[in-house]
């Protein structure tokens, strides 16, 4: 089955063909970054001019890749939820229209669901049930995958998400957006113990996340380091954060992972793409021996190759969707659109 797969939620426009699920057939992204960097962060009406420009393009130019015309595809899908609304209303709207007047089937997708179905384009033995760490822009979290379209959240942010806090340490260190990559490559030569940060431990919830204070920690630090006119050297102060993050963020995991005696691993989310975080992860798994599974980096940000390896499973426990499918800017992982 080929399906025609749509993202816009936030971003990136992207479009692409992916076959039964776990086969690339072509996949195209569109990113806006050098427009937001403008901004210091997305704008959100940009944004979805931008994906307005963009979509029929980045479509049919993922259509011509995969060598086909868009009557040979089974299905389209998209993203229907979550995300920037405006920016999200878009490529669902195409998505929908498209399979509409194709007499298609549409399959809306979770955002989060699709981050996590990256990792089956990389390893074909994958399958659920195992335990993933989503850690993004808007998300961190830590969820049972207990069957393609089954998840049971164990942790969650009370705050910020994991790649909010990069991004705001990045503001911070004046190196520009989107800070989590930014903050990786100034860390490579930092010194990951020379700022102490705070631990944040959630009192009663310790799959729980908070990032917050960390961040004041970060502000409070540059502060303090400016009144007594000793600079902070931001690549010990971005290698202190990189790894005291990752620490938290395998901590968490593993306690999770022991909790429901789960031996399987898959990182999942833009911060998934953070060396700092892979290295810890890959050291935690060898030494309790779990398999860990991580999207290449190629397919850690936004993309809709991985929309469209979630669509198939969507489509085939029947979660298609009819026309009066609406986009929502929230919606946990665990539900389903329409019911
Ligand atoms: O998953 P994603 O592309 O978009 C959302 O669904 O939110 O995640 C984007 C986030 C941004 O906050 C970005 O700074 C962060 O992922 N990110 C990273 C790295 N690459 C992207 N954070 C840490 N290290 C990285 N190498
Ligand atoms: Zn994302």
């Amino acid at each position: 089955m080929k399906i025609l797969a749509i993202e816009s939620s936030c971003d990136e426009t992207a479009a692409a063909v992916i076959e039964d699920g776990r086969k690339i057939l072509s996949s195209v992204v569109d990113t806006q970054i050098a427009t937001h960097a403008l901004y210091g962060g997305v704008v959100p009406e940009i944004a979805s001019r931008r994906h307005m420009e963009a979509v029929v393009r980045v479509t049919e130019q993922a259509l011509k890749d995969a060598e086909m015309d868009k009557h040979d595809v089974d299905a389209v899908a998209a993203t229907c939820a979550p995300g920037l609304i405006g920016a999200l209303l878009v490529g669902a709207n195409f998505g929908k229209s498209l399979a509409f007047a194709m007499n298609k089937p549409f399959i809306p997708v979770h955002h989060i669901r699709g981050h996590i179905a990256a990792t089956y384009l990389a390893y074909p033995e994958l399958k659920p049930p195992f335990l993933t760490l989503i850690a993004s822009g808007g998300h961190s979290e830590i969820v049972m995958v207990k069957s393609y379209t089954e998840f049971e959240i164990l942790g969650g942010t009370r705050d910020d998400a994991a790649g909010e806090a990069f991004d705001k340490v990045a503001r911070v260190l004046g190196v520009g957006y989107p800070g989590g990559p930014k903050i990786d490559k100034l860390a490579q030569d930092g010194d990951p113990k020379r700022y102490k940060l705070p631990d944040s431990h959630i009192k009663d919830a310790p799959l729980d996340f908070s990032f917050s204070g960390l961040k004041t920690a970060v502000i409070n630090l540059a502060h303090n380091a400016e009144q007594k006119g000793q600079p902070l050297v931001p690549a010990d102060l971005a290698a202190s954060f990189c790894c005291h993050v990752s620490e938290i963020l395998w901590q968490k995991t593993a306690l999770a992972a022991e909790r429901c005696g789960c031996d399987k691993i898959v990182l999942a989310g833009g911060v998934s793409a953070n060396s700092w975080l892979r290295q810890r992860a890959r050291q935690g798994c060898a030494e309790k021996g779990w398999q860990l599974y991580m999207p290449p980096l190629s397919l850690t940000g936004d993309n809709a190759a991985m929309i469209g390896a979630q669509a198939y499973y969507e489509y085939l426990a029947g979660h298609t969707a009819d026309e009066s499918l609406n986009g929502l800017p929230t919606m946990e992982i665990t539900e389903q659109f329409g019911a």
